[in-house]
């Protein structure tokens, strides 16, 4: 399925993915250049095509999606454009506003942003060894993974969206998708850049295995291995798990959460699945409040969501994000941006934002809905 729908941007897989992993990591360095070379003969790519950055746009490079390729590789001298093209992703910023208002699928999308962005390995340095937001959850092998059930919908989703324009990268999409959706869920306004370059073949995707586990052993020194790989400390731990105040858990996708609950059977979306929270396309913090009263049996506590209350120092956090929803909102939209952009390799290095200075500085306002329930 994803092989078919990232058919349009991306080269077929050239064998390495059926490798073990180490040996996969091996042809995948040798594979790039050939990669690049495969992608400038193919598309008709070549150097004297990509005129100089300043010649095409200030920020943009007309054959976007293909040229990241060639400025990286150091095949045009001089050439130099974003991944993505801004006032492009202002135009998909509504697209996916009005998806969300049609759909009411921010959870799912959330979620996905998570899962492109949290294979990144900080011990790592290359691109794209290394892991993060680099769009390698588009192809089927990574979709694949157990940890990523069901995130086929969310690329199902944003799939006419991503056809519709020329400049916009796999990875920015993703990222976009999910601040949009906390930020339209009511959650806070999240300080994002873009520009992340995506990567071009399944060879590329990370090894299974990255992301956390729901149900291990010992759930604070899980989280601690697998958030600390990422780069990310204990208050961070804290405030990113605070999106399960948003969405739901599937028992036929992750194997964890009942059927359906009062909360969840009447949908909106498909119905079903158990949700931390009562209002669970709201974001908030009635997570914390929630998973620390533990009265309701109709909603979820993950033995990964217990932990952040029993451990000490994750309690600390977990108790202020309880009762102080600013406090929470703050250090959740600071650790949401941080999350974005791990691993993910910019063009411009150094990003760039969409929103306009006076917008940013703007108050936050909650999102006319907020709930899919009258
Ligand atoms: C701390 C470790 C984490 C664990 C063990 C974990 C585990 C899970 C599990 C088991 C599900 C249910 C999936 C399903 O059955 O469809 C889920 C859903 C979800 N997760 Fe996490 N998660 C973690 C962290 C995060 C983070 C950091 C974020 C975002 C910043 C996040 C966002 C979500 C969202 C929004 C959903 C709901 C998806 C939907 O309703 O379709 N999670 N998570």
């Amino acid at each position: 399925m994803a092989e078919l729908l990232s058919s349009t941007t991306s080269l077929p897989c050239i064998g390495a993915c059926f490798l073990p992993s180490a040996s996969r990591k091996a042809v995948t360095r040798l594979a790039l250049p050939l990669l690049a070379n495969r992608r400038s003969s193919s598309h008709g790519l070549v150097a004297a095509s990509l005129r100089p950055f300043s010649a095409v746009h200030p920020r943009f490079c007309q054959s976007a999606g293909r040229r990241s390729l060639s400025s990286s590789s150091g095949g045009a001298a001089g050439a130099r454009c974003a991944a993505s093209d801004p006032a492009q992703l202002k135009s998909v910023r509504e697209d996916i506003r009005e998806l969300l208002r049609t759909k009411f699928c921010h959870p799912i999308l959330v979620r996905l942003g998570w899962h492109d962005s949290g294979t990144y390995d900080k011990n790592i340095d290359e691109w794209p060894q290394r892991g993060g937001a680099n769009g390698s959850l588009r192809y089927d092998i990574e979709l694949k993974h157990a940890a990523n059930a069901g995130l086929v919908n969310a690329l199902k989703l944003l799939q006419p969206i991503k056809e519709k324009y020329t400049g916009l990268s796999y990875a920015d999409l993703f990222q976009l998708a999910s601040a949009t959706s906390v930020e339209e869920a009511g959650g806070p306004k999240i300080p994002m850049k873009y520009g992340r370059v995506d990567v071009t073949g399944p060879e590329q995707c990370p090894e299974e295995g990255k992301l956390p586990a729901a149900g291990p052993p010992s759930p604070a020194e899980h989280l601690r291995e697998v958030f600390y790989r990422m780069g990310l400390n204990d208050k961070e731990i804290v405030a990113l798990s605070g999106a399960h105040t948003l969405g739901r858990s599937r028992p036929e996708r992750s194997g964890w959460g009942k059927p359906e609950t009062k909360y969840t059977k009447d949908g909106p979306g498909a119905p079903g699945g158990q949700s931390w929270t009562v209002q669970w396309l709201k974001f908030d913090n009635s997570y914390f409040k929630d998973i620390k009263e533990r009265k309701d049996e109709d909603l979820l506590v993950l033995p990964t969501d217990a932990v952040l209350f029993d451990d000490p120092a994750f309690k600390v956090y977990a108790e202020k994000y309880a009762e102080d929803q600013d406090a929470f909102f703050k250090d959740y939209a600071e650790a949401h941006a941080k999350l974005s952009n791990l691993g993910a390799k910019f063009d411009p290095p150094e990003g760039f934002s969409i929103d306009d200075e006076a917008k940013a500085a703007e108050p936050f306002k909650a999102a006319k809905y907020s709930s899919g329930k009258a």
